[in-house]
C-alpha cells in the first residue's frame, strides 16, 4: 500500500475543524480498542448499546483513517464522497507523528486522544500483524517471512512504520504536557487496568462526561464490555473479510494481553531493548 503517498495527500490537502476528535497512535498500540471506545461514547445518546453498529461493522469502518482510509485508493468500504459528510464531531484516525500533522490540525482547537503501548509488546504485536499480512497477500514466489530477530534490529535502529517509535510517543507526550486540553496521552496498559476509569477521562476530556444516572444505569460497563477483545473477536462481522483488500479484519484481534513480549524476546533483546528505553525516555518523565 503506498502509505507514503496517502500521507503527502493528508498533510496538503486535509482541513481540521475544531469540533473534531482524532485517535493518533504508533501502529499496534491499541487504537482499534480505543476507536470502538470514543465511538460508543460519542454516539451512546443516540443509539443503544444493544444495537450498536459496532455489532455490525468493524471499528476500523466507524472511526475512518487518515492515511489509509480517507486519503487511499485502496479504501473499500462506503466512503464518504467528501470529509464534510461526516457528521459532527468527525471521529478520525492516524499513525503521523506530530511534527508531521497538517498545520491546521495543531492550529485548530480540535481534540487528539494518543494511545500508546510498551514497546516490548507493539514490536511482538506489529511482527505477528506483519507476518499475518505478509503470508495472506504477497504473491507465494515473492513470500519472505523476516525473522523476529531481523524486526528487532529494525525496531532498535527506529524503523517501524510510522516510527522511530520513541519520537513518535515522545512527540505526543510532550504536546499533552503543553497542551493538557488538546492533547490526552493514554496508555494501553492503564487501559487494560481500569478501562472504566479511563473511558471516563475519555468522556470528560471530549466534553461529553457520563452523568451520575448513567453511572448509574451501568451505561458505563456496557461499553467497556461491549468494546472489550473478548466480544469484539467473537462478532461474525470481525471474523471474516478484509479491509482496505490487504488486512484481514480479524488480525486486528490477537490475543490483547500485556507481556506477550516474554515469549519472544531473549535475555539479550530485553536487555537491548530497556537501555534503549531508559536513554530515550530519561528525563521526560514518561515511563513504561
Ligand atoms: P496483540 O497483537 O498484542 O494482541 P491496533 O488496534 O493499534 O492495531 O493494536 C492492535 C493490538 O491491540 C493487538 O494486540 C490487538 O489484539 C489489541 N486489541 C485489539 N482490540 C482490543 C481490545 N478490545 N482490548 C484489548 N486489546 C485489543
Amino acid at each position: 500500500m503506498p502509505i507514503f503517498r496517502n500521507v503527502v495527500s493528508f498533510q496538503k490537502h486535509f482541513v481540521a475543524k475544531e469540533t473534531d476528535i482524532y485517535i493518533a497512535s504508533i501502529p499496534k498500540t491499541g487504537s482499534t480498542w480505543l476507536k470502538s471506545l470514543l465511538y460508543s461514547i460519542v454516539n451512546r445518546s443516540n443509539q443503544a448499546i444493544s444495537e450498536s453498529p459496532l455489532l455490525t461493522h468493524h471499528p476500523q469502518q466507524l472511526v475512518y483513517s487518515l492515511e489509509t482510509d480517507i486519503y487511499s485508493e485502496a479504501f473499500d468500504y462506503p466512503r464518504p464522497h467528501h470529509l464534510d459528510e461526516l457528521v459532527s464531531p468527525r471521529l478520525l484516525s492516524t499513525h503521523v507523528p506530530y511534527t508531521s500533522l497538517p498545520e491546521s490540525i495543531k492550529t485548530s482547537d480540535c481534540r487528539i486522544l494518543y494511545i500508546c503501548r510498551n514497546p516490548f509488546d507493539t514490536l511482538v504485536s506489529s511482527y505477528h500483524f506483519h507476518i499475518a499480512y505478509i503470508k495472506n497477500f504477497i504473491n507465494k514466489e515473492d513470500l519472505v517471512i523476516p525473522s523476529f530477530e531481523d524486526t528487532f534490529e529494525d525496531f532498535c535502529e527506529g524503523i517501524i512504520l510510522f516510527g522511530p517509535f520513541f519520537e513518535h510517543v515522545l512527540g505526543y507526550w510532550k504536546m499533552s504536557l503543553e497542551q493538557p486540553d488538546k492533547v490526552l496521552f493514554l496508555k494501553y496498559e492503564d487501559l487494560k487496568e481500569d478501562p472504566a476509569y479511563h473511558l471516563k477521562r475519555v468522556a470528560d476530556f471530549i466534553g461529553m462526561s457520563f452523568s451520575p444516572q448513567e453511572e448509574s444505569e451501568g451505561v458505563i460497563k456496557q461499553i467497556v464490555d461491549l468494546c472489550s477483545i473478548k466480544t469484539m473477536k467473537e462478532l461474525d462481522v470481525n471474523k471474516n473479510g478484509v479491509i482496505n483488500k490487504f488486512f484481514e479484519k480479524k488480525s486486528y484481534f490477537r490475543k490483547g494481553e500485556i507481556g506477550d513480549w516474554t515469549n519472544h524476546f531473549t535475555p539479550s533483546m530485553v536487555e537491548r531493548m530497556t537501555k534503549l528505553m531508559e536513554e530515550k525516555l530519561e528525563g521526560t518523565g514518561l515511563s513504561f
